[in-house]
């Protein structure tokens, strides 16, 4: 997708063919700073710190991480210690240990002396198939934005933190099909919820937007549910970053609640993710899904540009009031109208996603 009229991914392998460039989540929307990772622990920060996020992208990310462990040691100790590390960084985005896995599944049967460039050609296949699987989600859910469509109105959809090409390698999960629809010519708005406590929505899903020229609006995150029962929202669709083969959806924080909002108001609520966050060894997601639980910092503490353009983070609880911060909910199958994969949509369930993946019976 384009900042400013030039083509960018969300990772990307520097002139020198080796380091790796990602775009500093942390710094958007203010300023576009392009990092570049030279280590194994470089990238490990990255993923950790959330200069890079979303479920595809980290496990692109990790990939590309691996490929830089194996410059200073390609040995089999080395090469299973490093992605162990790499794959400790988040917890929930089933992504991260599937792409890891695929890396090692390659690297095991590799000589030595040519794993790095192995894993190099492995994990820019990975990117690839990624951008790929999301404009396939694009076209499929397209056709739900195209159903939507009523007279003299933009079509409604409703989104909750960044499934953008931010969080993907490129197009994005639940925004594929919204720019999807948008480059077709099919009048569209979002409502971007803010997502606190990070502020995906507002600091990253509506930068996205308006660098594509997409229309949109910020809202507080529970303003949703008010714009349901008014008419205001079409469909609601989201992205995941891990689903159970039963159709469980875990998403960032307050996902949930969206999709609660939406069965009381009859309006649909789709997950859009690619095979690659299907995690088939479970069955209960709400029960099973790790949930990662990050610093009470995120919740008490928020992050602005002041008026002089300074970037500041300022306190907004009292000092004395703990706080907790589970990143991620689940949202149970029931809820969720249907899944749109690469190879189109099913219902959320085991038998809806056998019938595009007929390969896990
Ligand atoms: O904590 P984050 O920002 O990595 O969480 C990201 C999300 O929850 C996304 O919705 C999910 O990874 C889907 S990304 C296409």
């Amino acid at each position: 997708m384009k900042i400013d009229g030039i083509a960018y991914r969300s990772v990307w392998l520097a002139d020198d063919r080796w380091s790796v460039h990602i775009l500093d989540q942390t710094k958007l929307p203010w300023s576009v700073d392009i990092l570049r990772l030279t280590t194994r622990d470089e990238a490990a920060h990255a993923i950790k710190s959330m200069q890079t996020r979303g479920a595809p992208l980290i496990g692109a990310v990790a990939a590309y991480g691996l490929c830089l462990a194996l410059r200073a040691d390609a040995s089999t100790d080395a090469m299973e210690r490093d992605a162990a590390l790499l794959n400790a960084t988040r917890p929930t985005a089933v992504n991260l240990a599937w792409a890891l896995n695929r890396m090692l599944t390659r690297l095991r049967n590799t000589p030595v002396a040519e794993r790095v460039a192995t894993a190099y050609a492995e994990a820019a296949l990975i990117a690839d198939e990624d951008a790929a699987q999301n404009e396939a989600i694009g076209r499929h859910g397209l056709k739900l934005i195209e159903a939507a469509v009523r007279p003299g109105r933009p079509v409604n959809v409703l989104t909750h933190c960044n499934a953008g090409w931010l969080a993907t390698v490129d197009w994005g999960t639940a925004l594929a099909p919204i720019y999807t629809a948008f480059n077709a010519g099919i009048d569209i708005h979002v409502w971007v919820d803010e997502t606190r406590p990070r502020n995906q929505g507002a600091a990253l899903t509506a930068w996205e937007l308006g660098k594509h020229g997409v229309p949109h609006t910020v809202v507080a995150d529970n303003a949703g549910g008010h714009f349901m029962q008014h008419d205001m929202v079409d469909l609601v669709i989201v992205g995941a970053d891990r689903v159970s083969r039963t159709g469980d959806a875990a998403n960032k924080i307050g996902t949930y609640l969206k999709a609660l909002a939406a069965r009381d108001n009859n309006v649909p609520f789709w997950v859009a993710m690619p095979s690659t966050t299907i995690d088939w060894t479970l069955t209960d997601g709400v029960r099973d899904i790790p949930i990662e639980e990050r610093s009470a910092a995120e919740v008490t503490d928020m992050t602005g540009r002041l008026a002089d353009g300074t970037i500041a983070t300022m306190r907004v609880v009292s000092a004395d009031s703990p706080a907790a911060n589970p990143a991620f909910d689940v949202t149970p199958a029931r809820l969720v109208t249907g899944l749109i994969t690469e190879r189109g949509r099913c219902s959320a369930s085991e038998a809806g996603l056998l019938s595009l993946f007929p390969e896990r019976q």
